[in-house]
């Protein structure tokens, strides 16, 4: 069988951190890397030679993406490219991967999921990289959902703070620019960028969308970044769930909350996880919870449900044993003729959220998604 080629395009820093998996893969071939800056393309074309008999090229020329020879683009690159680069390859006749989030703008988005639509009825293949999708964990939080372990899902919490917007601030202030401190080359600030992943995961786990949302942003610390450095967001989805988004580049920590009428779960800091549920046990892939049934429904506060607290590591983004790999997955549905594991055309709905979060912050009001 043949090899599917790839042109790697943007081999920053997120990009490394899954080369590994487009170098390991026997059946993938990448043919060219692209990047504005030469040094990283070597270094990117350099580092997959290390399994290939055949150098890929290394250039700066984002058009030899498009050449005959490449079968799939890759797109790890700022947010202001992404439609520029996706709708080139689409119309291409290519398959594309794009990192998240989809655009800088939801009418850019737009323009994306419309032409990766026409695409797709001429066979190409094309799918958003959220990395969040590559842990088991929220494999099974979905599940949990599904069948009942949390009883009604009344709440979701999201927590997902570092303090990188301070470091990326002095650098900028110091004549370094970069991207992340354009508020149009990123659609924003710490929201856009870190939002977005839990928006996705919570509408997913429930099969819900968001109809309305509150927020407010505010830039206190990051003097060097145009966008905002904290945001809090409340949402309300339409089977009745609410949920809160907290994003922040000048303070840290993570955590992810589920809150149910019978169930709760809580992960926090990427490591501990907290069960209790009066649905009695679940097994899945990584969640074995024992916890038996105190009885009565609806438990009073206080009453002796099972908690369980176990560690839970999120995988390498180039772990080819993680059966949840993203880039290995989306690469047997080019191969296999199947849709992506997410759609671009559900990363478009995700940037909806985030702009009715930015006019809500702006006009200090509820703004109702249609
Ligand atoms: N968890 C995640 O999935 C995750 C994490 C970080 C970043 N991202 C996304 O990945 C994308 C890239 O982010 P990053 O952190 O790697 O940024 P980065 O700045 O580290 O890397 C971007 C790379 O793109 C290159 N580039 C710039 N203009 C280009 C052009 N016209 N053609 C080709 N290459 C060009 C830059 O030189 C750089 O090497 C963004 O969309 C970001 O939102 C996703």
């Amino acid at each position: 069988m043949s090899k599917q080629r790839i042109a790697f395009v943007g081999c920053g820093g997120i990009a490394e951190h899954y080369l590994r998996v487009y170098r390991d893969l026997e059946w993938v071939e990448v043919v060219t890397c692209i990047d504005a800056d030469p040094d990283r393309a070597v270094n990117a074309a350099a580092r997959l030679l290390e399994s290939v008999k055949i150098k890929p090229r290394a250039t700066t020329d984002f058009a030899d993406a498009l050449k005959a020879d490449v079968d799939t683009v890759v797109i790890n690159t700022p947010n202001h490219l992404h439609r520029e680069q996706a709708v080139a390859a689409l119309e291409a006749g290519k398959h594309v991967l794009l990192q998240k989030p989809v655009a800088a703008t939801l009418a850019d988005a737009r323009v994306i999921a419309g032409v990766a639509a026409h695409a797709a009825q001429r066979g190409c293949i094309s799918g958003l990289y959220l990395s969040y999708f590559d842990q088991p964990l929220m494999h099974d939080l979905r599940d949990m959902v599904r069948s009942g372990w949390f009883g009604d899902i009344a709440h979701l919490y999201a927590r997902l703070m570092h303090r990188g917007g301070l470091i990326l601030s002095r650098q900028v202030c110091q004549g370094q620019p970069n991207w992340r401190a354009s508020a149009t080359q990123t659609g924003g600030g710490c929201f856009i960028q870190l939002a977005v992943h839990y928006i996705h995961l919570f509408a997913w786990m429930m099969d819900a969308s968001v109809v309305q949302v509150t927020a407010v942003i505010k830039n206190s610390y990051c003097p060097g970044i145009e966008g905002e450095d904290l945001a809090c967001a409340i949402m309300e989805f339409n089977n009745g769930a609410l949920a809160t988004i907290d994003t922040a580049w000048c303070a840290a920590g993570e955590q992810l909350a589920l809150q149910g009428t019978l169930g709760t779960a809580e992960y926090i800091g990427n490591q501990t996880l907290m069960l209790d549920s009066a649905a009695g046990s679940f097994n899945g892939r990584i969640i074995n919870y024992t916890g038996t049934s105190a009885g009565s429904f609806p438990n009073a506060p206080g009453a002796s449900v099972t908690q369980q607290m176990t560690t839970v590591h999120a995988p390498r983004l180039d772990d080819l044993s993680n059966p949840y790999n993203q880039h290995r997955l989306f690469l047997e549905a080019v191969r296999e003729h199947r849709p992506a594991p997410v759609s671009i055309a559900s990363g478009m709905e995700d940037m909806q959220v985030v702009a009715a979060v930015y006019e809500s912050a702006k006009t200090n009001r509820a703004i109702r998604i249609e």
